[in-house]
C-alpha cells in the first residue's frame, strides 16, 4: 500500500534504515558489562545530588567512528576527529556538577590528560639505574594534576568511559546508553560531538579477509548510515535535552546548515565551529538565538568549551524548570 503522505515515507525509510543499520551489525563483545556499568551509573547518580531529585546527567560522545571495509579488518574509512572537544568539555561539565558518560575513540584524547605530552608514559618519567624510575622535574604538576582529578571522578562515581571504534560500536552503545536515559528524562543531556560515519559497508556485504591489492580500482559500495539524531530525539530519549555539533571548512555555509540541522533533527541546540578555528570560537545555535562564545585569549590556558558548557548548563537548567512547569 503507498504511503498516504512523504513524511510517513520517509519516517518508514529512516526506520528500515534503521533497522537494516542494526540487523547488519557485529554484536557488541562486551554489552552486559556495558549494561551493568551504566545501570548502576545513572542509579548512583541519581540517588545523590545537591538538591535531592538526582545529579544531571549527560553523555558526551567525541573522537571520529570508523566504517571498516573487511570483517577481519586490516583496512578502514577514518572520520576526523582528536577527541580534544569531547575531553575537554567532559572535564568542564564535571566543574559544573555533571556526572558525565564519556563514549570515546580507543586512542583519542582523554579528560585531564590534554596537558600532558603526547607519550606521556616515556616522555614523563625517567629510568635510573636499577628500577629506579621518577617523575621528570617539568612534568610532575601537571602529571599530578592529572592523576588525581581523573582518580578522583572516576572513584566518585562521576565519570565512566566507555571506549568504541566503528560505526556498529558507537551506535549500538549509543542506543544502550539512551535506554538508562530515558527513565531520567530531562535531567539527562546528550552532547554529540564525535564525527560520525557517513557511509558504512554492511557487515554482510563486507567480505571477511583482507582485500587483496591486485586490481587497480577498489570497488566498494557503501550505504548511507541513518542519521540516528532523529531517532534518539523522538524514540530513544525523547525528553533529554539534546546537543548536536555542526562541522564546515567553509565558514559561509556553516550557520545556515547547522540552523537546518536543529530543525531537521529537532535539537535543542546545534554548537556550529569551522575547522580551522573550533578551539578558539563556536557558536550556539538555537530555535530563537545564535551566540558566539570565545575562548578568552587574555588567559593562556583559557578553553572554549570553558563558556560553552556554562552556556549549555544554564540552557539546561531552564529547559528542567520548563519541563517540570508544563509536566
Ligand atoms: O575532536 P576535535 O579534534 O576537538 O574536533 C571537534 C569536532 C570538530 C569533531 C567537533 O566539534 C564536531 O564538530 N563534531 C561533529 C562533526 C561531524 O561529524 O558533524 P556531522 O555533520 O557529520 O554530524 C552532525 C551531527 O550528527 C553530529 O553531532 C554527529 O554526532 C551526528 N550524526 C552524524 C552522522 C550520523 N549518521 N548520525 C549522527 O547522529
Amino acid at each position: 500500500m503507498d504511503a498516504p503522505n512523504g513524511s510517513q515515507d520517509t519516517e518508514q525509510t529512516l526506520d528500515s534504515q534503521v533497522k537494516a543499520f542494526f540487523d547488519s551489525a557485529p554484536p557488541l563483545q562486551n554489552m552486559n558489562d556495558i549494561i551493568q556499568k551504566l545501570n548502576h551509573f545513572i542509579q548512583l547518580n541519581s540517588l545523590s545530588s545537591e538538591n535531592g531529585i538526582g545529579r544531571r546527567i549527560v553523555c558526551v560522545t567525541s573522537g571520529g567512528t570508523t566504517a571498516p571495509l573487511e570483517q577481519r579488518c586490516v583496512r578502514y574509512v577514518d572520520n576526523f576527529s582528536s577527541g580534544h572537544r569531547g575531553a575537554t568539555s567532559t572535564e568542564y561539565f564535571l566543574k559544573a556538577g555533571y556526572a558525565v558518560i564519556f563514549l570515546y575513540r580507543r586512542g583519542s584524547f582523554q579528560p585531564f590528560c590534554r596537558s600532558l605530552p603526547d607519550d606521556p608514559l616515556l616522555e614523563c618519567f625517567e629510568a635510573f639505574e636499577g628500577l629506579n624510575i621518577q617523575v621528570r622535574e617539568a612534568y610532575s604538576k601537571a602529571l599530578k594534576t592529572a592523576i588525581v582529578d581523573h582518580h578522583a571522578a572516576v572513584a566518585s562515581g562521576l565519570l565512566l568511559k566507555l571506549p568504541f571504534s566503528t560505526i556498529f560500536e558507537y551506535l549500538q552503545m549509543l542506543q544502550i546508553i539512551s535506554k538508562p536515559m530515558k527513565d531520567i528524562g530531562p535531567r539527562a543531556m546528550f552532547y554529540l560531538a564525535a564525527a560520525v560515519s557517513d557511509f558504512y559497508v554492511p557487515w554482510k556485504d563486507m567480505v571477511e579477509h583482507k582485500i587483496q591489492s591486485g586490481s587497480h580500482i577498489l570497488d566498494v559500495k557503501l550505504v548511507q548510515v541513518p542519521k540516528m539524531l532523529s531517532v534518539l530525539r523522538k524514540d530513544w530519549a525523547p525528553l533529554a535535552f539534546c546537543i548536536s555539533f555542526k562541522l564546515e571548512t567553509d565558514s559561509n555555509i556553516l550557520l545556515n546548515k547547522a540552523r537546518g540541522a536543529l530543525e531537521k533533527y529537532n535539537m535543542h541546540a546545534v554548537v556550529a565551529n569551522e575547522l580551522s578555528t573550533r578551539k578558539e570560537q563556536v557558536v550556539v545555535v538555537t530555535i530563537d538565538d545564535k551566540i558566539t562564545v570565545q575562548r578568552d585569549k587574555s588567559k593562556a590556558d583559557d578553553d572554549v568549551e570553558n563558556p560553552l558548557i556554562k552556556l549549555l548548563s544554564q540552557r539546561h537548567s531552564a529547559y528542567i524548570e520548563d519541563s517540570k512547569r508544563t509536566r
